[in-house]
């Protein structure tokens, strides 16, 4: 209830009569009123004025349920949410939970994790009220082989909630890093329980450098923050509402047509690799060649100097720009 209370609030300017709450709600003055007081006790500064009702003032920087929840536009993704203050990583409670029946679009965001995971079995750093770090469970109805390609999805819904919110030119370095000025702002794992023709379900878990200020030494040259690049803090809340709402565009997309057919140009037009000189790190031989973004299962197309344009598998390698990161 204090989820919706927050939504009434926040959607409207000045004042809510108690009377409104209740009868929208469908509960007692005295409910809404322990509500409120719950809301105040998180640190919600709501003014109470007789004749008149409630009003939003001033809100925690938090990314609990209820603040992400009042938040989200979506039917599907994040419709339930886990919150944590401290976890040990969002992807292996979500695989827990996931296990035990948790349903499809279920959503779980930590404060802080103790041992955050990355790609290739390296560590993820979320640093409590600085970090956002978030993991959907879905159910889809693919095929494992065309899982790789939801990373691809959720690449592309980030990238466009950070560049509607803050007006930035933010891009993604394929498969699944978000990049600004050639320095990573966003990693995503994708986690896979299948049977070899059937998935059982998948975990997103996206980590985004919301507002940190430092990085360790290995990532300093590679690693930014929206903080750091923006000058200022951004609500974590209201972004993680935002990449919900663009993958929930961009996913039912891409489950009508089984690939990214359908999102493929707006991939392409944030696909820093597009029309780039790119290292592909293939275990079986590291070669070179000319990027020219992807095509509708997600592969990057390279051409190489004999003309040759190979496909390029997320699952398998890894790309490098020839200069650097990009
Ligand atoms: C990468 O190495 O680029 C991927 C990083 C993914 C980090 C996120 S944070 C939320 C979720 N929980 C984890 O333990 N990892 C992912």
């Amino acid at each position: 209830m204090k989820e919706e209370i927050l939504r009434a609030l926040r959607e409207t300017d000045g004042y809510v009569s108690g009377q409104e709450l209740c009868e929208k709600l469908g509960v007692s003055r005295t409910a809404v009123w322990k509500n409120i007081k719950s809301l105040q006790d998180d640190g919600y500064e709501i003014e109470a004025v007789p004749k008149r009702g409630y009003r939003l003032s001033g809100m925690p920087d938090t990314i609990a349920a209820e603040e992400v929840g009042s938040r989200l536009r979506t039917v599907r993704m994040g419709r339930e949410i886990r919150y944590f203050s401290r976890i040990d990583s969002t992807n292996q409670y979500a695989k827990r939970i996931a296990e035990e029946g948790a349903l499809d679009g279920t959503l779980v965001i930590a404060d802080e994790q103790t041992a955050g995971k990355g790609r290739s079995g390296r560590t993820w750093v979320t640093p409590p009220a600085e970090a956002i770090a978030f993991t959907l469970l879905l159910r889809p109805k693919l095929s494992p082989g065309r899982i790789s390609m939801v990373t691809l999805v959720m690449g592309l819904a980030v990238a466009k909630a950070v560049n509607r919110l803050y007006d930035m030119s933010a891009g993604i370095k394929w498969p699944n890093d978000i990049v600004t000025g050639g320095r990573k702002l966003c990693g995503i794992l994708t986690e896979m329980s299948a049977e070899v023709e059937r998935v059982h379900y998948i975990v997103i878990g996206v980590g985004i450098n919301a507002n940190l200020t430092s990085f360790p030494e290995e990532l300093r040259d590679i690693a930014t923050s929206l903080k750091l690049e923006l000058g200022h803090e951004v609500n974590r809340a209201e972004l993680v509402a935002e990449v919900m709402a663009q993958f929930e565009r961009l996913y039912e997309q891409f489950e009508t047509a089984g690939s990214m057919e359908n999102i493929l140009q707006e991939y392409n037009d944030l696909c820093l690799n597009s029309g780039r000189s790119v290292r592909v790190l293939d275990p079986e031989g590291e070669y070179t060649g000319l990027s020219h973004g992807i095509n509708a299962l997600g592969e990057l197309l390279v051409e190489t100097q004999d003309g040759e344009i190979r496909k390029v598998y997320a699952g398998e390698v890894s790309v490098r720009g020839i200069y650097g990161y990009v």
